[in-house]
């Protein structure tokens, strides 16, 4: 048996001098000192022997056990060089070749849109109010002085959810209420912007889903000349001092009374163009005075209270900027479209 133990010695370290490969060492390990490898079966028949051999075989095996671990340990080290120096070599890596670019993300032209008007506006002292995307039908209407089966819901086709009640919010304008409730009787000078969402037909000028951006400032004293200003304030900071805005008389239920407000044409300068229709002017908001009704909804008193409230459409803005022709674009996800911002 100690015969046997030291010719597997010698004829292992033989083996392991010619080894230069991971795997040939892991076979030829477990098959000298791994669970099923020679020497451990060798120790495990020791039992079988005369009881005065069994020690120095036991001693024996132990001793070069040890040896050979210490043995492929080194080994272990050389082969791990040889096979680095091999794939090197191999690889024939050109440190100085230039790496692959990075692909760079860019911010969305509604985000940038939307981030030059918060920034116009928190000059002008208004906060940005988060309101909900999924709205109740009270919030988005009734509280807004549209009341069930008023003919004036026709001007949002509304997306219902299976809960009687629950819909995805077809204008910013029930954040209207939101801020009220939460703010009263304190005063408010709030934008809030966010998505809106409108079963409609899909077409070059419209969506359904888009963003919009509300306004709403409550105080006592406000009046329709603080609106006109306001406005007229914004647009001169963000399409110049020079362009000229004009005010339309118009209809809006929760506004007493509506105008909307028109700029004059960025593209032509008012000279009239295929963008505004040849009329030289562009449409840029809903706004008016909070009507009494919802003033009083959202918790103030409308003989101490009043206010005024705006809605922008950041999208439409966006395409006059860009002179982007079609809305479908912003929710087209198309990398051609959105890596010229
Ligand atoms: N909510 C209106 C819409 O979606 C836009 C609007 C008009 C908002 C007048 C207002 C407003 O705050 O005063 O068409």
């Amino acid at each position: 048996m100690l015969e046997k133990l030291k010719t597997l010695k010698a004829e292992t370290l033989i083996e392991l001098e010619e080894i230069t490969d991971a795997e040939s060492l892991r076979q030829l390990k477990n098959a000298v000192i791994g669970k099923k490898g020679e020497i451990t079966t060798i120790k495990r028949s020791i039992g079988q022997l005369a009881p005065e051999d069994r020690p120095a075989v036991g001693q024996l095996a132990n001793e070069i056990a040890q040896e050979l671990e210490s043995a492929f340990a080194e080994r272990e080290e050389l082969v791990k060089a040889h096979e680095m120096a091999q794939s090197l070599e191999e690889g024939e890596i050109d440190v100085t070749l230039p790496g692959r670019p990075v692909a760079r993300g860019r911010l969305h032209p509604t985000t940038r849109m939307l981030r030059d008007i918060y920034d116009i506006w928190a000059d002008m002292g208004f906060q940005v109010y988060r309101s909900r995307d999924v709205e109740d039908d009270d919030t988005n209407f009734t509280l807004l002085n549209i009341p069930p089966h008023h003919p004036a819901r026709d001007m949002w086709d509304t997306f219902y959810t299976t809960d009687e009640g629950v819909i995805l919010r077809t204008h910013t304008s029930p954040g209207q209420i939101r801020a009220m409730r939460d703010y009263a009787p304190e005063p408010i000078r709030v934008i809030l912007p966010g998505m809106c969402y409108r079963y409609e037909q899909i077409s070059a000028r419209s969506e359904v889903q888009f963003n919009q951006l509300e306004g709403l400032a409550i105080g006592k004293n406000i009046r329709m000349t603080d609106l006109k200003g306001t406005i007229a304030e914004f647009a001169r900071r963000m399409y110049g001092a020079e362009r000229k805005v004009r005010y339309r008389c118009s209809h809006f239920p929760f506004t007493e009374p509506s105008m909307e407000v028109d700029v004059e044409c960025v593209l032509c300068d008012g000279e009239g163009c295929g963008v505004c229709k040849y009329t030289g002017w562009l449409e840029i908001c809903g706004s008016g005075m909070v009507h009494p009704v919802v003033l009083k909804n959202g918790g103030y008193d409308p003989a101490v209270y009043s206010g005024f409230a705006f809605g922008f459409g950041p999208e439409r803005m966006a395409m006059l900027r860009y002179g982007i022709q079609d809305i479908r674009y912003f929710w087209g996800n198309d990398l051609r479209f959105l890596e010229q911002f």
